[in-house]
């Protein structure tokens, strides 16, 4: 009964501010984890996670797809946002409804009402795998937050300034944690050292990202 009640009142989220503009809410999303983690799937079955080319010629370490109207892409030409996938010339698969309205819950939360994201990345984080240092600047419009959802195994994020050369803070994210960053946070540099090996019950030694984004 004790260990009952402590355990549901432990698991309830909690706001953690990270700067002017961002917070992490912490345990945000693990009430709707497992109906994600099937989201993803169902994702990948259409449009398979696949490691994507940098401009530069290097392959990425995560493991990438997208969902919703706009996908992104990076190979020898660039980072771009496109409505197809390029495996496949086929449009992205639909952006699941628990991620909608997830993205939705967790940007007012955050304090950004209103947000209808447009494209889901999903990142896939095998131990070893890490993403470096980078803004998120593809997108037309900078007002619109970035809200993004940490399930699996667990992960050091890194968030930065509004500068490459600032010293990033280190945040551990947990499965279920989302980190929501806007306005005057918009453009921070962020990126996620490399996974350690851990086991998720859901996961495996996977840890996994979805990235919401309003893209146009
Ligand atoms: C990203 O910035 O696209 C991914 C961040 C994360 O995996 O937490
Ligand atoms: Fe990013």
């Amino acid at each position: 009964m004790t260990m009952d009640l402590f355990e549901s009142s432990s698991s309830e989220p909690w706001v953690e501010p990270l700067c002017d503009g961002a917070v992490v809410l912490r345990r945000f999303a693990r009430a709707d984890a497992s109906r994600l983690l099937e989201a993803i799937s169902v994702v990948a079955e259409q449009a398979r996670f696949r490691q994507m080319q940098t401009p530069g010629g290097h392959t990425m370490s995560v493991a990438m797809t997208c969902c919703g109207d706009w996908g992104w892409v990076t190979d020898a030409g660039g980072y771009r946002y496109q409505q197809t996938d390029p495996l496949s010339g086929e449009p992205w698969p639909l952006m699941p409804a628990v991620f909608r309205s997830l993205a939705a819950k967790a940007a007012s939360a955050g304090g950004y009402s209103g947000f209808e994201p447009d494209a889901c990345l999903v990142n896939r984080y095998a131990p070893g795998a890490k993403m470096g240092l980078h803004q998120d600047k593809d997108e037309d419009d900078f007002d619109q937050p970035i809200v993004s959802v940490s399930l699996g195994t667990p992960a050091m994020f890194q968030f930065g300034g509004a500068r490459r050369s600032d010293r990033p803070q280190r945040v551990p994210l947990e499965h279920g944690d989302v980190v929501v960053w806007g306005g005057p946070a918009r453009l921070r540099y962020h990126g996620v050292l490399t996974l350690k090996q851990a086991l998720h019950s859901l996961t495996g030694a996977c840890r996994y990202n979805l990235t919401f984004r309003r893209a146009r």
